[in-house]
């Protein structure tokens, strides 16, 4: 349901797209569907009885009519289409992790945080993966791509066999987790986790665009340092805007730079949030730490705005 209400033009709030994450309920209040068994963190038992449903998990079998979704975002609302292109570039950038460009055949619009979803040849699988770029670049797309041990889309195929002239489908955009422009002014927290840089890095881009003087602190967390990556273009970005401030963390090894996590380097650094908006993204543990930090350091809690990465395999 979620694919048709999006490919028509119809805004349902949405993120997973996987069943886990409760963004997408919308209530039917005529007809059948078949759906599979949500969990109750997710969908409670009173939603169930008054027929509330994951959109994103649930296919009508009659005609249907539902309520239009309570929740209103404000997201920019593009069109769901299938998405072709060619592989630009294979880049390896750290340990165990590319960056994927894909040259489009048509421009796709969409919105810096949005993500589109890469058809893995061979298969009926898709795995999730956000744009690093803002959408000022609409013929391209750049992703960030890290191993997963036994993962069918890198381990069966990016990391395998994909090269620069390969075809490449995909469907998108997907996802509520969106710049908004209009907060202009307010200064950005932006903290990531491994590959979860990759949307941030378009929002922060798109800011700069917006607001070449913006404020905006960048906490990129890794483990290990060679797992760390897009450093010289963070720190191209900090000596180009004055406002830009970019603090790579390490949890698991000493070196010159910050160690531990970033929702605690970024308490050290900031007394005060309250004027700040935030994007999260990278594992849901250092997400929800983040999260916890950014409300005692006073961000109201309607500034925060997180995904959450959980690896396919
Ligand atoms: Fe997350 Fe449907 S449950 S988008």
């Amino acid at each position: 349901m979620l694919d048709a209400f999006l490919r028509n033009g119809v805004w349902v709030p949405n993120s997973c797209n996987q069943g886990t994450c409760g963004t997408c309920k919308v209530r039917v209040v005529h007809g059948t569907v078949d759906h599979p068994p949500a969990p109750d963190s997710v969908l409670s038992i009173a939603e169930q009885e008054q027929g509330v449903v994951l959109s994103c998990q649930t296919t009508p079998t009659s005609d249907v009519v539902i309520d239009p979704p309570t929740e209103e975002t404000g997201s920019p609302r593009h069109v769901l289409r299938d998405i072709a292109g060619t592989v630009g570039a294979v880049t390896s950038i750290a340990a165990d992790t590319v960056s994927v460009t894909v040259l489009l055949d048509q421009p796709l619009e969409f919105t810096a945080g949005q993500y589109v979803e890469l058809a893995v040849p061979g298969t009926l699988e898709t795995r999730p993966y956000s744009m690093a770029n803002p959408p000022s670049e609409p013929d391209r797309l750049e992703f960030h791509i890290r191993r997963q041990p036994g993962g069918l889309a890198t381990e069966g195929w990016i990391f395998e066999s994909l090269d620069v002239g390969d075809p490449v489908t995909m469907c998108g955009p997907w996802g509520d987790f969106c710049y908004e422009p209009a907060e202009s002014g307010v200064g950005l927290v932006l903290l990531a986790g491994g590959t979860g840089l990759a949307p941030l890095k378009a929002i922060a881009r798109a800011a700069l665009q917006d607001d070449p003087e913006r404020e905006i602190h960048v906490y990129h967390g890794v483990r290990t340092r060679d797992e760390l990556y897009d450093v010289d273009f963070w720190e191209g970005l900090s000596s180009t805007h004055p406002g830009v401030r970019y603090i790579p963390c390490l949890s698991r090894e000493q070196w010159s730079g910050r160690t531990g996590y970033v929702g605690d380097a970024m308490m050290e650094d900031l007394p005060s949030c309250r004027n700040h908006a935030a994007y999260l993204c990278g594992p849901p543990a250092m997400v929800e730490a983040g999260v916890k930090a950014l409300k005692r350091r006073r961000m109201s809690p309607r500034r925060i705005r997180r995904e959450k990465y959980t690896p396919a395999v």
